[in-house]
């Protein structure tokens, strides 16, 4: 991620055009070869050969055929890769990254600058980088209990786990109240596609028994599946093991949404005036008199 960033950055030394409508349309345009640019060069793959983009394949379509994988492509990553990429472009405009990309331009940086910021925020574990700790956590699920475990098998570990203080990942979201639709998407896919895959089938019996589990305690406000709980496992099941790079895909989809909304809050938002400064205002709620 720190090397999406800088990516980023560096792409904005050369390219912007400190127009953020023209910015926001060639970034959208480059960032799957950025993206697939840095992932071989990082993973090693490929040994060095520059990717050549083909836009004429469609826009994931190309992405994919730009990573240069160890091994074949199944048929079925494109297809994943698409739904992993739509279904994280925005959230609710008001998430983490969106919302520290577009303070960042509040100040009038250009959009590449702003957007390696977005990534730098996307990178925490609570936000984009959650859905590598949760298939960490599926994975861990599965060697504690074995592939075959039954779901009763599952609770009684998440129970376990709960006693002695230990996270459950891949449950409850900011906001949402309910199973993030999002999630609810990637369950029916994995589902329809890849039923018997060892990961898909403990993270369905997991989406069962722990919303029970968690549902138990009257603390808890959302305890139902988030999209970082299944998402990772759709990649894998069709094809793309290295979860390392999961963070890296969702900022490749979160580039779009945020690019676009920093347009609209800089270009349009009142009748084209843009939106002021992000200005926070801190309020003091200790004693008044701290001398006595
Ligand atoms: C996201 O997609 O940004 C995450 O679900 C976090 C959020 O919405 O706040």
């Amino acid at each position: 991620m720190k090397l999406f960033a800088a990516s980023l950055l560096i792409a904005g030394m050369h390219e912007t055009e400190n127009n953020y409508r023209e910015d926001c349309l060639n970034l959208i345009a480059a960032i799957p070869t950025i993206v697939a640019t840095l992932i071989n060069h990082h993973a090693g793959w490929g040994e060095g050969r520059s990717v050549e983009s083909k836009p004429e394949l469609g826009y994931m379509e190309n992405f994919v055929s730009m990573l240069q994988l160890p091994h074949h492509k199944s048929k079925d990553l494109i297809e994943a890769m698409k739904l992993f990429n739509i279904l994280h472009y925005d959230h609710g405009g008001g998430n983490l990254s969106t919302f520290v990309g577009k303070s960042i331009a509040s100040g009038l940086e250009d959009m590449y600058g702003s957007l390696a910021g977005a990534i730098v925020a996307l990178s925490g574990p609570r936000h984009g980088r959650a859905n590598q700790d949760c298939l960490d956590f599926v994975e861990l699920i599965m060697k504690e209990v074995g592939e075959g475990a039954t779901e009763a098998e599952i609770e009684a570990l998440l129970r376990s786990k709960l006693a002695r203080n230990e996270l459950v990942f891949g449950f409850g979201h900011a906001v949402l109240r309910v199973e993030d639709p999002r999630a609810t998407i990637f369950y029916d896919f994995v589902h329809t596609k890849y039923p018997n895959h060892p990961l898909v089938k403990i993270a369905e019996k997991l989406r069962t028994a722990g919303v029970k589990v968690l549902s138990e305690n009257p603390k808890i406000s959302d305890p139902y599946p988030n999209v970082d709980a299944i998402s990772g496992i759709a990649l894998i099941a069709a094809g793309f093991p290295y979860s390392e790079y999961f963070p890296v895909l969702f900022g490749l989809s979160r580039v779009v949404g945020i690019a676009r909304q920093i347009v609209y809050e800089r270009l349009e938002a009142r009748n084209g005036k843009g939106t002021p400064i992000i200005r926070p205002k801190y309020f003091y709620l200790g004693k008044e008199d701290v001398s006595g």
